[in-house]
């Protein structure tokens, strides 16, 4: 069996990887940890109560470098480029769930902070599974994509060749408040939220960042991405409408089935896609239609399952010589 830990262990995406983790064939939990420690996974979280029982410690590179072969970072950015650094020394396998090794350092640093790994980050490989599965084999530190990035992303890139790369993509996303982490806040205080709907940071996400340098990374094609994320009521649940401006006359849905033929976790719907049919699943599901030369891509995913926690256990899957889809959630928690 394979040891892996997870650091963050009593936050949203890290009790999602701990909930995959009881039952994996080939991975044994053998490290929790949080800030302070000293508490139990079912105490934390006692919806896992008769389902696991396990110390948290309070979190160290030495005590993950003695218990773990591979560690999930479930950690805020900035938190987990000072785990990981430490982690890699000691050959540890690294999965960052955080933004601090997805972007080049000028993107990182101009909408983050300081990087304080500038000797790995080179050497990470973006964890969007269906573009990097063959790199994914071969490293020791994977970042998990963005969320939004993950749907928006799976969904646009196979348009990418097609579209008009001098008119800019506009991104519509909702998501369910999961997404924000479980700290409170007054945008996603139940008042707040509940029969409520609205944009935060439009145009100003550094989601868009994101975006924009993977399209350029995978395509070498540089498009402005204007990104509008909105908060929706309801606890997870990522959906995402992309317009651009087609520059070729093609089938939308046939490109994408093309497109994804061989990848068994991207689902090609005939009809627009909803949030609750991807909910406690890696899937994405996507559709696509045009009219005249405007293109429309609309996909859902499940934000800390396909947009966080299953994405990063499919490329510790794939880090370790595992099959991908070794423990990944496939039943939607519908109706
Ligand atoms: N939520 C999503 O949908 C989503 C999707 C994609 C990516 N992500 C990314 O995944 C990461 C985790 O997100 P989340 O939603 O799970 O956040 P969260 O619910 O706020 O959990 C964060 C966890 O990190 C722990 N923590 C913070 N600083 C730490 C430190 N220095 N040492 C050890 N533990 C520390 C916190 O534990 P204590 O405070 O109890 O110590 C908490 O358990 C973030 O970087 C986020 O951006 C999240």
């Amino acid at each position: 069996m394979i040891r892996v830990g997870v650091v963050g262990a009593s936050g949203y995406t890290g009790l999602e990887l701990v909930k995959m983790l009881v039952s994996h064939p080939k991975f044994v939990l053998t490290y929790l940890a949080t800030t302070s420690g000293d508490s139990m996974i079912e105490t934390l979280h006692p919806s896992l109560v008769g389902v696991a029982t396990q110390k948290v410690k309070k979190a160290t590179t030495e005590g993950v470098a003695e218990h773990c072969d591979l560690v999930f970072l479930a950690l805020p950015h900035k938190a987990s480029m000072g785990f990981a650094k430490g982690l890699i020394d000691k050959g540890i396998k690294v999965v960052d769930l955080s933004a601090d090794y997805r972007l080049e350092l000028e993107t990182y640093e101009r909408h983050y902070c300081e990087h304080e790994d500038r000797e790995y980050l080179d050497s990470a490989v973006y964890a969007l599974i269906e573009y990097y599965r063959e790199e994914l084999k071969s490293t020791q530190l994977a970042a998990g994509p963005g969320c939004y990035p993950t749907a928006t992303l799976l969904g646009i890139l196979p348009f990418i060749p097609y579209l008009d790369p001098n008119v800019p993509l506009f991104v519509d996303a909702k998501s369910g408040v999961s997404g924000a982490g479980k700290k409170l806040s007054d945008t996603t205080h139940f008042v707040t939220i509940n029969d409520n709907i609205f944009a935060y940071n439009p145009l100003k996400h550094r989601h868009a960042p994101e975006i924009a340098e993977k399209i350029e990374k995978i395509h070498g094609v540089k498009m402005q991405v204007n990104f509008v994320p909105h908060l929706i009521p309801a606890t997870r649940g990522e959906l995402i409408s992309v317009y651009g401006v087609l520059q070729a006359d093609i089938d939308p849905l046939e490109v994408l089935k093309n497109h994804y033929a061989d990848d068994p976790f991207i689902r090609v719907r005939e009809n627009p896609v909803d949030i609750k049919s991807t909910a406690g699943t890696h899937f994405c599901d996507i559709y696509a239609a045009r009219n005249g030369n405007a293109l429309f891509v609309n996909a859902a995913i499940d934000n800390l399952l396909r947009g966080a926690s299953s994405q990063a256990l499919a490329a510790a899957n794939l880090m370790c010589g595992l099959d991908e889809a070794m423990g990944i959630p496939t039943i939607a928690y519908v109706p």
